[in-house]
């Protein structure tokens, strides 16, 4: 086996080694408007009930609509929409129609006010959990209620932020179900 010679690292990077699962698209509304961003920082916490924490900076439009609404709806892109995740990821909802601007369609969730964005492959309509957001830990626990994801592919071709403008996209597969059969992991 290989051992690595590591060297000394920034703190402030490690981020970028070990992001998270696939690039999401947050969908939000409140007071009759609707809003995307773009989200890295996530992770699972919970199998059942379903949660997600979520790192929603302070600074986006979408956290005072997220803190309003109390819902959102989290879609998962595929590769074919980098430019969107981009382009949704550097401009504010304050001043913009996203959905417009971006040529993406709402579509009603069944359980939230937030809608499902049609151009990604899945939508997770979510209720606030636990939240004390504050500018320094702005992070959202959410409950999934709702799960809406396309039959085929069944293993898309996701983006996985990396930092400062790089993105990785998913790969080969690798099954090793047979070695834990009994264990949901
Ligand atoms: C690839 C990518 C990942 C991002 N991840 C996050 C994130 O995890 N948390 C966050 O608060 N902002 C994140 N952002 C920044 C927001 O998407 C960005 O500030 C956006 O303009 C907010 O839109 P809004 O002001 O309409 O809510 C990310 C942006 C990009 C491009």
């Amino acid at each position: 086996m290989k051992k690595y010679r590591k060297q000394p690292y920034d703190v402030a990077e490690v981020r970028r080694l070990i992001e998270p699962g696939p690039v999401v698209l947050v969908s939000s509304a409140s007071e009759g408007k609707t809003n995307i961003m773009t989200l890295g920082w996530h992770m699972m916490i919970g199998f059942s009930p379903a949660l997600l924490g979520c790192y929603i900076d302070q600074s986006n439009h979408s956290y005072r609509m997220v803190v309003d609404s109390r819902e959102c709806v989290i879609n998962i892109p595929t590769t074919d929409l980098l430019e969107q995740v981009i382009g949704i990821g550097n401009c504010s909802g304050a001043d913009t129609d996203k959905f417009a601007l971006f040529g993406l369609t709402a579509m009603p969730a069944t359980e939230v006010g937030a809608p499902l964005i049609a151009e990604c492959y899945a939508s997770f309509e979510c209720r606030l959990a636990d939240a004390h957001p504050n500018p320094n830990q702005p992070l959202f626990v959410w409950e999934i209620v709702r799960a809406h994801v396309a039959a085929s592919p069944r293993l898309p071709k996701t983006l996985h932020y990396r930092g400062d403008g790089e993105f990785m996209l998913s790969g080969r597969e690798i099954s090793t179900r047979e070695r834990y059969p009994n264990q949901r992991r």
